[in-house]
């Protein structure tokens, strides 16, 4: 079985890497499974930016293959934002609740053809002897008027998938990973990549 090491302590991003890449046969290694301790600045300027330096750091102090991703919300509405800034969006310090307050906030004016928005996710993938693979996924969707469901992470009580009529965290986590920005980056990641190593 090909080891992976995720390069994340978002459990909830973990959780979805687990659901995907173990029934293709691979074991997943967390940063905790390796004891890495080091903490990696996102301060680059994109998603693949960001995902390649996490990817890269964490390679070269493990000499296994390592993946790691980057990933936001796009919203038409704002511009695009928040983007690749998604997780401190609003400030740092606030949980999803608060920050999925400030999106609706920001769009109480934007009536519904024009709340589109997109998951994006890059993933990264590192090998200790330098190489390395990149690859995206995308899942198109609109800004819901309130959250609801409970299921998932982030922003995903507020984002209605395309084919659901669903927010994100209405949907199991089956669904999610059939639909998701990540599981689709995921899947290319295997086909095109991880499956040969
Ligand atoms: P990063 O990739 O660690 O920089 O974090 C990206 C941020 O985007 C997360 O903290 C979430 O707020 C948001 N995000 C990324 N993917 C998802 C998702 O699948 N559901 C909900 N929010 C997400």
């Amino acid at each position: 079985m090909t080891e992976i090491v995720v390069a994340t302590r978002n459990q909830g991003k973990l959780r979805e890497f687990r659901a995907v890449l173990g029934p293709e046969n691979f074991k997943i290694l967390s940063l905790d499974d390796i004891a890495f301790s080091g903490e990696i600045a996102e301060d680059g300027a994109d998603y693949l930016e960001n995902a390649r330096k996490k990817s890269r750091s964490v390679a070269k102090a493990c000499g296994k293959i390592v993946l790691a991703d980057d990933s936001g919300i796009e919203i038409d509405a704002l511009d695009g934002k928040p983007g690749v800034h998604s997780a401190r969006f609003g400030g740092a310090d606030l949980d999803s609740t608060a920050r999925n307050e400030i999106v609706l906030k920001l769009l109480q004016s934007v009536q519904h053809p024009k709340r589109t928005a997109r998951f994006r996710c890059v993933l990264s993938i590192s090998l200790p002897d330098g190489r390395k693979y990149n690859c995206e996924g995308i899942c198109e969707g609109h800004i819901a008027i309130r959250p609801k469901g409970k299921n998932g992470f982030g922003y995903d009580p507020i984002f209605l998938a395309a084919e659901t009529g669903k927010t994100m965290a209405e949907l199991g986590p089956e669904e999610k990973n059939r639909i998701s920005h990540r599981a689709m980056a995921l899947r290319k990641a295997v086909q095109e990549c991880l499956m040969f190593f």
